[in-house]
C-alpha cells in the first residue's frame, strides 16, 4: 500500500460513496450507511469533505477513488456541528486528521459560522488531544451517550469569525504542511469553499503555497 503521494481534499461525489462507506466502517466502526452519506452530499446544511489521493479533476481516463480521510459538517444556526472526522488506520499519526480538520474548520468559518462543536468519547484520547490543538476545549459530558454505555465530552470552540482565528489558520497550516511534505505528500488545496476563494488564497499565499 502507498502511504504518501498527492494528496486532495474536496467534496466527495457519487462514485466515492463505496469507498467512504467502507473507510467509515474501517475507522468509525460503521457509524453511517451509503444512504447517510448520499443525504449529507445533497443536504445544503452539509459541509462534506474527504481526503483523497486521486485528483477529483474530470478526467478521460476514469481512475479507481482512493479516500483515506473522511470529514463532516453540519450547519445549524451559527455552530459547526462535527459529524464525522476519520482518517484511515494505516495513515494515521501523518498529520492527515489535523489536515482535515483545518480544512473543516475554513470551511466553517467560510460559511459564516461562529461556533464549532462536537462530541468525542471519553476514552477517545487521540481525538480529544487533535480538538484540543485547534482551540477546543470541554464544555459538557453527557453521562451514557453512547449505546455502549460510555460517555461523551461536549467539545466547543468559538471565535470562529475573529481575524485572530483567521492568524490561527494561517498559523497553524504552515507546520502541517511541513509535516505532510516531509513524509512525501505532495498536498493540492486548489478548491474553493462555497464559492469563496479570497481566504483559500490569503492562507495559501501566505505559505508559498505550491499546487501539485
Ligand atoms: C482522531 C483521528 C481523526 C486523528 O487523525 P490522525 O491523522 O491520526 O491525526 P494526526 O496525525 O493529524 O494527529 C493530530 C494530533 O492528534 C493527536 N493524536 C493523534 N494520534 C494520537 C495518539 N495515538 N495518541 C495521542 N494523541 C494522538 C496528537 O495531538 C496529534 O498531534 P501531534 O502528532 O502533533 O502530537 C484518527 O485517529 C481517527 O480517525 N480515529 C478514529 C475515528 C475517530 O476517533 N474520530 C474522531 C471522532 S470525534
Amino acid at each position: 500500500m502507498v502511504l504518501a503521494g498527492k494528496l486532495f481534499c474536496h467534496s466527495p461525489s457519487i462514485e466515492d460513496l463505496p469507498a467512504i462507506v467502507s473507510l467509515d466502517q474501517r475507522c468509525l466502526g460503521g457509524l453511517w450507511s451509503e444512504n447517510g452519506y448520499r443525504r449529507e452530499m445533497d443536504s445544503p446544511n452539509s459541509l462534506f469533505r474527504v481526503l483523497s489521493t486521486v485528483d477529483p479533476a474530470p478526467s478521460p481516463v476514469p481512475s479507481t477513488p482512493s479516500i483515506i480521510g473522511i470529514g463532516c459538517l453540519w450547519a445549524i444556526l451559527d455552530e459547526a456541528h462535527i459529524t464525522v472526522l476519520g482518517i484511515d488506520p494505516p495513515y494515521q499519526g501523518q498529520g492527515l486528521g489535523q489536515w482535515l480538520l483545518l480544512h473543516l474548520l475554513r470551511a466553517a468559518r467560510n460559511r459564516q459560522l461562529q461556533h464549532a462543536t462536537l462530541e468525542v468519547r471519553a476514552s477517545n484520547n487521540p481525538a480529544q488531544k487533535l480538538y484540543q490543538k485547534f482551540g477546543f476545549q470541554q464544555v459538557g459530558c453527557r453521562r451514557r451517550y453512547y449505546s455502549d454505555g460510555e460517555d461523551a465530552l461536549l467539545l466547543w470552540r468559538s471565535g470562529l469569525q475573529n481575524t485572530d482565528f483567521l492568524q490561527q489558520l494561517i498559523q497553524w497550516q504552515a507546520p502541517i504542511l511541513i509535516r505532510l511534505r516531509r513524509q512525501g505528500w505532495h498536498v493540492s488545496d486548489e478548491l474553493c469553499e462555497d464559492g469563496n476563494c479570497s481566504e483559500n488564497r490569503m492562507i495559501n499565499d501566505s505559505n508559498g503555497f505550491d499546487k501539485n
